[in-house]
């Protein structure tokens, strides 16, 4: 009898060969000059299982910087640095609807507290929730934490790409003056930037991924080490925000299609986690206009259709 698994690994090509196609409706990320030489039609799926199975498909050599990914992480440093309520005491927990850049609400609400840390305002207010004395010292904390939850000391930043992001922030930069006037981030604010722009430039692969969304569909623990990292409140809270708000505003059509908590970022890469199973890494650097990977949203689509991978 054909295992689940054995057959993911047979019919895993075709399939990311047919969504590799839709890459052509899409487009890379150019607002970070960094990142606009990505291969615009690559794509890479990897799956790693709670027994230890893993198969991937694809261009699966392709490296890219986590961007937004790293909000998740960066969220759950935060919460074990600054538990729950220091970390709700400087971002909400509602999906704004706007762009993810957008400065509209903070305007709108007092005390101008982001709605959510996965948006850029409420990811650069969690920045400075991570604990250290300098900034370089929190931007390690931070790169240990990737290191030790995708099991691989070597990852680093991409130091073009960090440049090019620190060098063309303008946007950014006025959000953060903008939490600052408004006493939402009481740090230097060069200082969190530096932070922020350093997790976005953490230069990872799609197994990675896959390795790290494991440890979030195990509860926070590692299966293969047996290692915990993480306490399962923190993991629960992860994996609702990116429900409600990890694919940014295609969220509700996310879970509608796919169903699972995931998180995009602008180098096309999505982590995704289907609790109690497996974690999954996927990269496609072509964005549609919501600004996820065109392909690998279409590749999730379509496997989650196939193994009835929906949580709801
Ligand atoms: O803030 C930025 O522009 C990027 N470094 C991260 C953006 C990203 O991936 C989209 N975020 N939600």
């Amino acid at each position: 009898m054909t295992t689940y698994w054995q057959q993911l690994r047979r019919e895993l090509p075709q399939w990311v060969e047919e969504s590799r196609t839709v890459s052509q409706d899409g487009e890379v990320a150019s607002y970070i000059p960094g990142l606009a030489s990505a291969p615009k039609d690559a794509l890479c799926i990897s799956l790693f299982g709670i027994q230890g199975e893993q198969v991937h498909a694809g261009d699966c050599k392709l490296t890219f910087t986590m961007q937004s990914i790293s909000k998740v992480f960066s969220l759950l440093l935060a919460l074990l640095d600054s538990g729950e309520a220091g970390v709700f005491s400087k971002v909400g927990m509602e999906p704004t609807g706007d762009d993810f850049n957008s400065i509209l609400k903070l305007e709108l609400v007092d005390p101008g507290k982001p709605f959510n840390p996965f948006i850029n305002a409420g990811a650069i207010a969690i920045a400075s929730l991570i604990e250290g004395e300098t900034p370089q010292e929190k931007s390690m904390r931070m790169l240990e934490f990737i290191r030790e939850l995708a099991d691989d000391p070597t990852i680093t930043w991409n130091e073009e790409v960090y440049q090019s992001e620190r060098d063309t922030a303008h946007r950014n930069r006025s959000l953060a003056y903008f939490l600052k006037d408004n006493g939402v981030l009481q740090a230097d604010v060069e200082d969190t930037l530096e932070v922020y722009f350093r997790q976005c430039a953490i230069e990872v692969n799609t197994d990675h991924l896959a390795r790290m969304a494991l440890v979030l569909a195990n509860g926070g623990c590692n299966p293969q080490n047996g290692r915990c990292y993480i306490p399962k409140h923190y993991v629960q809270i992860a994996n609702s925000f990116m429900v409600t708000c990890g694919m940014y505003n295609a969220s509700g059509e996310f879970a509608i299609q796919v169903g699972i908590p995931a998180k995009s970022g602008v180098s096309g890469g999505i982590l995704a986690v289907i609790p109690g199973k497996m974690g999954i890494g996927v990269v496609g650097p072509a964005l549609n206009k919501k600004g996820n990977s065109v392909a690998g949203v279409h590749l999730l689509g379509a496997l989650s259709e196939r193994y009835d991978w929906s949580i709801f």
